[in-house]
């Protein structure tokens, strides 16, 4: 079983719209294992290290501007395949493209507030988790279930 680490971010438009405890929830029915999870404000140069693939688009300044307007509830995601789990349960980037059933397809309109980040490949996750999470915020730890999932 390849069990992967990943990052998700809930974004600003998820917390002010209440929808953080639905979002966790797709990933813990799921089966994903949470072993990090918090809020914080993300100030200007965390948001430019975090996209820092996409300095160079046009985009770039509003994603910036959008990440650092609210809070933001970041969370640790451990599981099989985890990586790709999450990105499966995010839904495609678009909303208005995204599958429903999935969390930008069920509750995403906007391409900029599309709710959630998930990293995009172990690489990334690793760079990622550690900008938002010290060796100490992540747990490590069994799930009594983990035999039925
Ligand atoms: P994310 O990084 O947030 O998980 O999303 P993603 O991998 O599906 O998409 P990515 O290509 O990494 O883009 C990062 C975020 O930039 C916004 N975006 N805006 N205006 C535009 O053309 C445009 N394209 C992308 C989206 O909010 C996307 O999540
Ligand atoms: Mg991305």
């Amino acid at each position: 079983m390849n069990v992967q680490r990943t990052l998700v971010l809930c974004k600003p438009d998820a917390v002010q719209r209440g929808l953080v405890g639905r979002i966790v929830s797709r990933f813990e029915e799921k089966g994903l294992k949470i072993v990090g999870l918090k809020m914080l404000r993300v100030d200007e140069p965390l948001a430019q290290s975090h996209y820092q693939e996409h300095v160079r688009k046009p985009f770039f300044s509003e994603l910036v501007a959008f990440i650092t307007s609210s809070p933001i509830v970041a969370l640790a995601i451990e599981g099989p395949n985890a990586v790709e789990a999450v990105r499966g349960l995010m839904g495609v980037t678009n909303p208005q493209n995204a599958a429903p059933g999935t969390i930008r397809g069920d509750w995403g309109m906007n391409l900029t507030k599309n709710l959630v980040h998930g990293s995009d490949s172990l690489a990334s996750a690793e760079r990622e988790l550690g900008l938002f999470f010290s060796e100490g915020e992540i747990h490590n730890y069994s799930l009594s279930l983990e035999a039925w999932l």
